[in-house]
């Protein structure tokens, strides 16, 4: 059983947050109120930090492995003290933005308990946001001579976030329906998932502490997602449902590269690991998770199979999926555009290494041609709205990318330097 106490922030916090929830997220009160009929055996939602146990007291990785865990965020030099700072205010930023996101299309759940559990997210990831204020608010040492109140600077910056202004990419996205509530909760909560599992071994012990409670409701959460892909999925198959699978394919589409990106450049991550805050490297942990991204999308398509031939043992199946995603053929009458396929992890980067941000490659990895050269951004643009979903392709962060990608192609380095180191 997990361990932890229950512990709440200063009141003058503890305030902000509840009125950032009552703008942000009244349907807060709904949920309680139904809590039982929904969620029975789980205890109530309270808003309150969880202090879990260290794995460990001493520092696991990097150049202080073996040394005491810190205590307090004062005694962290320099580049450390604002490198742990800037993750606890990542991690923050995101917690609050996917409520402000899945709030968008809360209405547009397929049914009542996908909406309950679409607000039990909701109301964790506040809790979320309200354990990350508790590391630096509980700490009177994140007021440094010299440098300020940092814990107060970070905390009223997070409160005035919103969509459009989160510290990453994938928190500004705007929702349009169910559809993104389910693929954000399969594809972006896993990433989450990834960031809390390493920084269980975080060398400034209130982080560490902070991570085994999160990690057990994530889990909640990227269950959800998962289920509800498929039931999407499966419904889309037989026809039913608001979405096709050409809609649930671009929702992948759109999500997957955002998730890939939330590592970070994926060429980097050494000074994370280097003060004991990760266990892995961006590229490290990035891959661990595109390969459990391709096992979800297997599974999902497995159900799909169902659907198609009811009867297929689970192992033909499986050949036959594979068959019909590497030939792109007709097989046994499924055609390929009834599967779904995880894009390349080249497709629609934005952040990262140099050679793949703001290239043509379409969904299958191959970098986009005409005449021998890689294809405008216009003409990139073009070919992105095929595979993306409308409204997001319409929407404010799809221009800022745009933006960026012209950008890029004006600068020196531009598309046609491509390959030439
Ligand atoms: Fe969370
Ligand atoms: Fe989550």
């Amino acid at each position: 059983m997990l361990k932890y106490t229950t512990t709440r922030i200063s009141p003058k916090y503890h305030q902000a947050m509840v009125q950032w929830q009552k703008k942000n997220f009244p349907e807060l009160d709904v949920l309680l109120k139904y809590w039982d009929k929904y969620f029975g055996r789980i205890p109530k939602f309270e808003l309150v930090a969880k202090v879990g146990e260290l794995k460990s007291d001493v520092v696991e990785t990097g150049k202080y492995a073996g040394q005491k865990k810190i205590e307090r965020a004062g005694e962290m030099s320099g580049n450390m003290f604002y490198t742990a700072r800037g993750i606890i205010r990542a991690q923050c930023s995101t917690e609050l933005g996917s409520i402000q996101q899945h709030r968008l299309s809360l209405d547009t759940a397929i049914n009542e308990q996908a909406r309950f559990d679409v607000l039990r997210i909701m109301a964790e990831e506040l809790r979320h946001a309200y354990q990350m204020f508790w590391v630096l608010d509980h700490d009177p040492s994140w007021k440094k001579p010299g440098h300020g109140d940092v814990a107060k600077e970070t905390m009223e910056e997070l409160l005035s976030m919103d969509l459009g202004t989160h510290v990453l990419d994938a928190f500004n996205i705007e929702f349009h329906s169910f559809l993104d509530n389910a693929v954000y909760a399969t594809l972006i909560d896993l990433v989450g998932k990834y960031q809390l599992e390493m920084q269980q071994i975080f060398s400034y012990a209130p982080m560490a502490r902070s991570m085994p409670p999160m990690l057990g409701e994530e889990g909640f959460h990227m269950g959800s997602g998962r289920r509800f892909l498929k039931e999407l999925a499966v419904m889309a198959a037989r026809g039913e449902g608001a979405y096709s699978l050409d809609d649930v394919q671009r929702a992948v589409n759109q999500w997957y590269p955002r998730g890939l990106e939330m590592f970070g450049n994926e060429k980097g991550g050494e000074t994370a690991v280097a003060f004991g805050f990760k266990t892995k490297t961006n590229g490290q942990a990035q891959s661990e998770y595109a390969e459990e991204c391709r096992r979800i999308v297997e599974t999902t398509n497995l159900a799909l199979m169902r659907v198609y031939h009811p009867n297929l043992p689970m192992d033909e199946a499986r050949r036959l999926i594979e068959e019909i995603q590497r030939t792109r053929e007709v097989k046994r009458g499924v055609k390929p555009e009834q599967l779904l396929y995880l894009p390349d992890r080249k497709f629609f980067r934005a952040r990262g290494p140099e050679e793949v941000i703001f290239q043509p490659y379409d969904v299958d990895g191959r970098l986009l041609t005409q005449h021998g050269k890689p294809i405008s951004p216009d003409e990139y643009v073009t070919y992105l709205k095929s595979v993306l979903p409308e409204p997001y392709v319409a929407s404010r962060e799809f221009a800022k990318y745009q933006k960026r990608l012209k950008e890029w192609h004006e600068q020196p380095h531009g598309i046609y330097g491509f390959g030439l180191n």
